[in-house]
């Protein structure tokens, strides 16, 4: 059975979807088989792995909503082993469309039943938000990853997203097995970086990993290249970042740390 991992930080730009693509991708590159769901109508992991929101017929979206099977909505990407089932324009309408929806808040769940025995590892890329889809990557998914930017406000966003992921997990009776905030975009010439990332590690002891994401132009560039930051700068130090980030997760496991 596959690890389910959903990203996720209702905050914006925080590096979910850079660290969804670019993890899977070593880890895929590691043998492991692996599938990448972008739950996020902005599409940003469907565009930056080279395919169309606008052409997608079958993509998470039809899975949710029920019109086709999960396996029929995955597709292989370029990179060997390495699978997504793709957002679309037509995600957008999910919130609403669901509202009558029983047990709305289980739909993924139910559709990665039917996918999990196929992988190693599934990544969620959730939405810059705390809605239905983002609440369905929680109910789906046994562990969490949450990017934090090392910048002012981070200690309080963390804070409030452990609540809420408490909360949600208590009312829906899904409890995750591990939760690992992950320190991205940090800039160790930054005196403001390297302070928030040693408050962060004081003050959540063992939900943060070892490995950081330093800021690195490479990982802003690939996607407008189309690319996995493995292809197109495998030697930068953000690709060398989320190999150990790959290795880091392998050698883990899935229980809490
Ligand atoms: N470590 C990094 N160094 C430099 N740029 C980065 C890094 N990580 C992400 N970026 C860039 O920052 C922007 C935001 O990253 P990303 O899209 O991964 O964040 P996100 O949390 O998924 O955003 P959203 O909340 O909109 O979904 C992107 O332009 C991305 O290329
Ligand atoms: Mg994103």
């Amino acid at each position: 059975m596959a690890r389910i991992i959903t990203i996720c930080n209702n905050k914006g730009g925080v590096g979910k979807t850079t660290t969804a693509s670019n993890v899977g991708v070593f880890l895929s590159a590691l043998g492991k088989k692996t599938l990448l769901i972008d739950l996020d109508p902005q599409a940003n992991a469907t565009m930056s792995l080279g395919l169309d929101p606008g052409d997608v017929e079958r993509g998470i979206y039809h899975v949710l909503t029920g019109s086709v099977a999960p396996r029929e909505a995955v597709k292989k990407t370029h990179i060997f082993g390495f699978d997504i089932i793709p957002s679309s324009i037509d995600l957008a309408a999910i919130t609403v469309e669901l509202i009558n929806v029983k047990e709305r808040e289980y739909v993924l769940e139910k559709a990665l039943k039917k996918l999990s025995s196929h992988y190693d590892y599934i990544f969620i890329d959730s939405p810059p938000s705390l809605d239905i889809l983002t609440v369905n990557g929680f109910v789906g998914a046994k562990e969490i990853i949450i990017p934090i930017q090392c910048e002012y406000f981070a200690l309080e966003g963390l804070t409030q997203l452990l609540s809420t992921i408490d909360l949600v997990s208590k009312n829906l009776g899904r409890k995750p097995e591990f939760i690992g905030a992950l320190l991205t975009m940090y800039d160790r010439r930054n005196k403001l970086s390297r302070e928030v990332a040693k408050i962060v590690r004081n003050d959540f002891p063992g939900y943060i990993f070892d490995t950081v994401i330093p800021r690195n132009i490479s990982l802003a560039e690939a996607p407008r290249a189309k690319k996995t930051i493995l292809e197109h700068a495998p030697l930068s130090p953000g690709a060398k970042a989320y190999r150990q980030l790959a290795q880091e997760l392998v050698r883990r496991g899935n229980t809490n740390i």
